[in-house]
């Protein structure tokens, strides 16, 4: 049994490390999702685990893996839909004009908690299948997160078959492969949209953002609502100074930039510009 006291030590860790929040509701969650953890290092209870981690210097090895168990991971292809079509329809046009179009123009765009990779493939595929029509620009794109189990399954790029369900029949034709073994049930994506897709781990809650430049598009969708408000806060005036002047922000859903004063300007629901 994972004790209330050492729960409150691991909780308090986690949420001071990635912004995490982790009310005793989640102490059964914890528990259950270390346990993996603890056989690994063949411990037999949490007390010695907890020792390991606070008393025997263990934290620095130990922070990734209990970062990874903690996190919720959920995602889709084409989730939330409509900020697809927004991009296609809208952003990526007002970016290239606000920056004076010019034939190649390289967009940046970063999926700022991009978990297995199914958001910033899907922008991939977006802004793939836009370039080749019409629009001359080439784009490159930043996929982050502080989890480094899924950011393995991103550079991959392989997935079941049934996470293809939401991908437009064309788009799946021509971005993802189906294995040769059919037994396996997976697609990979092509490897000219994964050549375009860079992954790395990144916390939001560091303080500089590693961007060589500022982002066009920067999809930070389903994360927020994880942290507290002043933790929200700092990780949207981070994504601002990350934004380029008349770049865009997408939050998730249930995501808003709550009364923070922020140089955003909302133009969609959960879609703001940057002022
Ligand atoms: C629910 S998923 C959302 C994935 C994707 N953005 C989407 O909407 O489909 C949230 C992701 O945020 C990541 N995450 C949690 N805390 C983070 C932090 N402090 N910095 C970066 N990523 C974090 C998790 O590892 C997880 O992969």
């Amino acid at each position: 049994m994972l004790s209330q006291a050492d729960f409150h030590r691991l909780a308090r860790f986690i949420q001071d490390y990635s912004g995490i929040r982790m009310p005793d509701s989640k102490r059964t969650m914890l528990e259950g999702r270390l346990r993996r953890r603890l056989a690994a290092l063949q411990m037999t209870d949490f007390r010695q685990y907890c020792r390991y981690v606070f008393d025997e210097q263990g934290l620095e090895e130990e922070a990734v893996h209990l970062i990874d168990a903690v996190t919720t991971n959920k995602t889709d292809f084409f989730r939330e839909p409509e900020h697809f079509r927004y991009l296609s329809t809208n952003a990526v046009a007002r970016v290239l004009q606000k920056r004076g179009y010019e034939r190649g123009m390289r967009l940046v765009a970063w999926s700022a908690a991009c978990s297995i990779g199914a958001e910033p493939y899907t922008m991939a595929m977006v802004l793939e299948d836009m370039a080749g029509q019409g629009l001359d620009f080439d784009y490159s794109i930043l996929a982050t997160d502080i989890c480094t189990q899924v950011l393995e399954r991103g550079t991959r790029g392989v997935y079941p078959e049934e996470m293809a369900a939401p991908v437009p029949a064309e788009f799946r034709r021509r971005y993802l492969m189906r294995a040769r073994d059919r037994q396996r049930q997976e697609v990979r994506v092509v490897p000219e949209l994964r050549r375009k897709v860079q992954f790395m781990r990144m916390n939001l809650l560091e303080d500089a953002y590693p961007l060589r430049q500022p982002a066009d598009i920067i999809f930070c969708r389903n994360i927020l609502i994880y942290f507290d408000k002043p933790t929200q806060a700092h990780v949207l005036e981070r994504l601002c100074a990350s934004l380029r002047p008349g770049g865009f922000l997408f939050l998730g859903h249930s995501e808003t930039i709550g009364g923070y004063s922020l140089p955003l300007e909302q133009v969609a629901t959960t879609i703001f510009v940057r002022r």
